[in-house]
């Protein structure tokens, strides 16, 4: 029998913030655009989620109507907020209460330090598409910092993101946050770096199969010039649409829908993406010769 670890992630913010949708999108490869289908959280939505094999996510999304809230800081305190490893709490940028915002979620972070001092906290400053373009990293700045103030025993720790279910910033603070559940990133990181000078790899990006989040890379050599820095989670965004569309044309369900392998070749570099193990894929950028390139597919 495989050992399973589970870890608790706890999702919360305000009704309307965006939770339900973040999660099926990450999740349960919906697209963005089928989202709002979704009706109000009631309570908690448990979700498992198996991912990388033996690591078991076990995630609470909790509703963000006021009774509920009331009902998990009292009678069910311990219950929701005990083992936490991760809380995600998310903020609706369009929200005109948002002292009160606050408030609730520093009563959250109380409970919180209490039942489950270690947590690690991350808050996602949402629907930032709603901001114009030229306000969005001052508006989010200043949020940012008023929230850090009301974190207590969090403040120095906890991590922010701009997000929008419109574009790849979701990912990437998914991806993020992924990275901060997985065990063994460092062993993995270690032997994908062995696996990049191997085959001579510029870039090797870990997948995992079923949300197409990046789990790990390593860049190598001129790579590192690359200026598409948010090319991880664009390669996520374009796996996860055709996962989408493959699914939508064979009807196998997109949770197992899966292509064998993509290649792009072009005179500066090649590149592939293939199944590595049963819950990862790999993309590779390898320098532009067929003989590099065959040999790192074989490899
Ligand atoms: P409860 O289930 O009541 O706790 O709400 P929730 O936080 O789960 O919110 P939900 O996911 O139901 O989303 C509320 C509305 O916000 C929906 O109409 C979504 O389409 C919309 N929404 C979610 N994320 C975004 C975003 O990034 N940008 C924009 N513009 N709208 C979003």
């Amino acid at each position: 029998v495989k050992r399973q670890k589970q870890r608790k992630v706890l999702l919360m913010g305000k009704s309307g913030a965006g939770k339900t949708s973040m999660r099926s999108i990450v999740f349960s490869n919906y697209v963005a655009k089928d989202v709002r289908r979704l009706g109000a959280t009631i309570d908690v939505e448990h979700s498992n989620i198996k991912f990388m094999g033996n690591l078991m996510l076990n995630l609470w999304d909790c509703g963000g109507q006021d009774g509920f809230v009331e009902n998990y800081l009292t009678h069910q305190r311990t219950h929701v907020f005990g083992s936490v490893a991760v809380l995600i709490f998310v903020f609706d940028i369009e929200s005109r209460e948002f002292a009160a915002d606050v408030i609730n979620y520093s009563n959250i972070i109380r409970a919180l330090s209490e039942c489950s001092p270690n947590a690690k906290v991350f808050i996602l400053i949402h629907k930032m598409d709603l901001v114009q373009t030229r306000l969005r990293d001052q508006l989010f700045a200043e949020r940012a910092d008023y929230i850090r103030g009301a974190s207590e025993g969090f403040k120095d720790s906890v991590d922010f993101f701009a997000t929008s279910i419109w574009d790849q910033s979701l990912y990437r603070a998914w991806t993020m946050i992924i990275y901060h559940l997985i065990p063994n990133a460092a062993s993995i990181e270690t032997l994908l770096q062995q696996l990049a000078e191997v085959i001579d790899a510029r870039e090797l990006i870990l997948y995992e199969r079923t949300t197409c989040l990046m789990v790990t890379h390593v860049t190598r050599g001129m790579e590192n010039e690359n200026p598409y820095t948010d090319r991880f989670e664009r390669i996520s965004s374009i796996l996860k649409t055709h996962k989408q569309s493959m699914s939508k044309h064979t009807g196998i369900p997109a949770g197992t829908a899966n292509f064998a392998e993509m290649q792009i070749k072009t005179g500066r570099f090649m590149f592939f993406i293939t199944r590595l193990t049963e819950n990862t894929n790999l993309a590779a950028s390898i320098p532009p010769s067929e003989q590099i390139f065959n040999a790192a597919r074989i490899n």
